[in-house]
């Protein structure tokens, strides 16, 4: 493993290794075991959209494994005023021994990792959240104890959480139902990975459909960063995409919910079920820390 662009990129083993390693990490800062795995390391951290929880973990990850990590908006880089990703890439391996980078275009990110020499993490772009979902696989094996014979559900929006989501969950071995407004479907690219996985995935506009049977209920906001502008319309087209009480009532015993955050109460969920499922989610937003502190270990060691 050299970069972190894609789950696609990553084998099952891989994403095992991953998390087993969070696991160990989590384990170790609980029981206040040092570990300065990347003593004397820097990382650079590119945000060209804004972050809560992915800037603060991994800064706090890389001061927990004994580096540095320097936050680069794109406001003050002159990648903002157009320098090409191509010459930021080959100056930056100069300096840094890892980039995390936010943006836009999942091709600015692969740009990033073939012009650079050191490794590259994507942080999210309109296409993936592979972190996220790292996180968010920890915290199921966390709750359920594996893998195996469970359903995702997503509801909502075909945005980056829900590309990340089917791959990720794939992956390692569960079923995948997906219920979106028709013309908001995840990815084509995702759903031709889908193919690899016969009998393990469905696709629907219908809600209820999807979350029969479900254990483990997945949404997302409806409009993401850089769709503002089509918030409105998207209110509309959306509104009845969400993971309520009804929703889960058909879903099989103690379902777990889970949100990437931030969340938008009584849009994609009601504020009950979040509170109802708020020791899931918030332990999801805790793990981000630990399943990325892994991948720097994996990377960057
Ligand atoms: N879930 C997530 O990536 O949160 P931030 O946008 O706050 O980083
Ligand atoms: N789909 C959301 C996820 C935020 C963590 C977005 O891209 O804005």
């Amino acid at each position: 493993m050299k970069h972190l662009l894609t789950l696609e990129q990553l084998s099952k083993e891989e994403i095992l290794e991953i998390l087993n390693l969070a696991d160990q990490l989590k384990f170790e800062k609980k029981n206040g075991i040092e570990h300065h795995i990347l003593k004397g390391k820097t990382l650079g951290m590119i945000f060209q959209k804004s972050s809560t929880r992915t800037r603060v973990s991994f800064e706090v990850g890389m001061y927990e494994l004994g580096g540095n990590a320097l936050f680069l908006s794109s406001r003050d880089l002159q990648i903002g005023r157009g320098e090409p990703v191509q010459d930021t890439a080959r100056v930056l391996s100069r300096y840094l021994d890892g980039i995390m980078i936010r943006t836009f275009a999942q091709k600015e990110v692969e740009d990033l990792a073939s012009y650079g020499s050191i490794p590259v993490i994507n942080a999210l772009t309109d296409y993936a959240h592979p972190c996220q979902v790292l996180a968010d696989l920890m915290t199921i094996r966390e709750f359920k104890g594996a893998f195996e014979g469970l359903k995702c559900v997503y509801i909502g929006d075909g945005n980056n959480m829900a590309n990340s989501i089917i791959v990720g969950c794939l992956k390692l071995g569960m079923k995948v139902s997906v219920a979106t407004p028709k013309g908001y479907e995840p990815d084509q690219k995702v759903l031709e990975f889908t193919k690899q996985y016969p009998g393990m995935f469905t696709l629907t506009t219908d809600i209820m459909e999807a979350a029969k049977d479900g254990d483990v209920f997945f949404t997302d906001v409806w409009a993401s960063m850089g769709q503002e502008e089509e918030m409105a319309e998207r209110i509309k087209v959306f509104t009845g995409y969400q993971i309520n009480d009804t929703v889960l009532s058909v879903a099989n015993e103690k379902p777990m919910v889970l949100h990437c955050l931030p969340a938008h109460r009584e849009e994609e969920i009601t504020a009950k079920v979040f509170e109802e499922h708020a020791a899931e989610i918030f332990e999801e937003a805790e793990n981000r820390l630990h399943a990325q502190k892994a991948v720097l270990v994996k990377l960057m060691a």
